[in-house]
């Protein structure tokens, strides 16, 4: 085993949640700096397996050195829990699915309880209660998948609760098994008192309490916004988009039809993205 690289600190497995056959929560320790709701940070694990015969270098991969043929490989996964949350900075959930043939995501999923983990020491991330411009009253945060993660971080905030009127989450998922989170969801409906709504879309089976379709089509026919009973509005709404690349491409042109503009630092606009991949 190589020394840690810079950048990663040592942590370890402290709690697990198994979800469906390939999504799973950690809970993670790990001496790393502050965070904000929102944020993302690395996890890495050290992968020896490589032989002689290659295995390229990937972007976020290193192999630093001589005759060792292992590498380390790290990639982002987003905080679920509040910064605030009773235990501290210091333990820190992540929501992962373990993504088939995938170098890291594989390898997370085998990890148990007392396990190391390597864990970036600097999180990093724009999707966060700062960047949301001040004339925002209805927040909408659209997520696939394990993209539901960072949103969960944001709602638990208390500044989240009191300053949007409104925050809509939205959930699509391929089977009602991926509607992960239900509890804390409901904790959060409870707490938010008639503030909170959450939309959770089951993509693959047809369900009496759920709508079925992808984020772009519901919100394009009007489904989305029915179901969460708050209308749009350019002067009120703002909207994060979280996950799948082709959703987060599929909806921002049905917002940009919609009449709404991208958001940056330069300039204003109704909502803004983050990509898993
Ligand atoms: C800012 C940010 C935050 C992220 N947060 C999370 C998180 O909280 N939980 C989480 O599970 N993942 C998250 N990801 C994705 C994560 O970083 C990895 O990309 C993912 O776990 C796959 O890594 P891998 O090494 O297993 O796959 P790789 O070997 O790197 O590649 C597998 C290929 O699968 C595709 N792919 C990557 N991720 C996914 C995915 N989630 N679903 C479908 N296809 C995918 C890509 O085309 C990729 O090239 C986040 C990514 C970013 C950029
Ligand atoms: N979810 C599973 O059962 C499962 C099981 C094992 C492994 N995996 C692997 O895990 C990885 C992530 O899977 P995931 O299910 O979490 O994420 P995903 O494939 O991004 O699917 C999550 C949701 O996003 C929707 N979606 C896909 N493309 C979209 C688009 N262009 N616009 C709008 N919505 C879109 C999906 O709808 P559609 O259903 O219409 O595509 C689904 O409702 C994949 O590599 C997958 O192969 C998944």
């Amino acid at each position: 085993m190589k020394d840690t690289p810079h950048g990663l600190i040592k942590g370890e497995v402290t709690g697990r949640v198994n979800w469906t056959d390939s999504e799973f929560s950690l809970q993670v320790t790990a001496d790393i700096a502050c965070y904000t709701a929102g944020q993302f940070t690395k996890l890495a694990l050290y992968d020896d397996s490589k032989n002689d015969c290659g295995n390229e270098s990937r972007n976020d991969s290193e192999d630093e050195s001589g005759d060792d043929k292992g590498e380390w490989i790290r990639r982002a996964y987003s905080f679920v829990n509040s910064p605030n949350h009773a235990l501290g900075q210091q333990v820190m959930e992540f929501l992962i699915i373990a993504v088939p043939e995938g170098q890291l995501s594989s390898r997370l999923e085998r990890l148990q309880v007392g396990d190391d983990v390597y864990v970036g020491k600097s999180p990093a991330g724009f999707m966060t209660l700062d960047e949301i411009p001040r004339y925002t009253k209805d927040l909408w945060l659209l997520s696939t998948g394990t993209a539901i993660g960072p949103f969960l971080s944001l709602i638990d905030e208390v500044e989240t609760q009191q300053r949007f009127d409104n925050v809509v989450l939205v959930h699509a998922v391929r089977t009602p098994a991926e509607l992960v989170y239900q509890d804390k969801i409901q904790h959060l409906e409870e707490r938010y008192q008639g503030k909170f709504h959450y939309v959770p879309i089951v993509s693959r089976e047809n369900r009496k309490d759920t709508l079925r379709g992808r984020i772009p089509g519901l919100l394009k026919s009007g489904d989305l916004v029915d179901a969460a009973g708050i209308a749009l509005t350019t002067e009120r709404s703002f909207f994060y988009l979280c996950g799948n690349p082709s959703m987060v491409k599929d909806t921002s042109a049905v917002l940009n039809e919609l009449g709404y503009q991208k958001h940056s630092r330069r300039s204003a606009g109704h909502f803004n993205s983050e990509n898993y991949w």
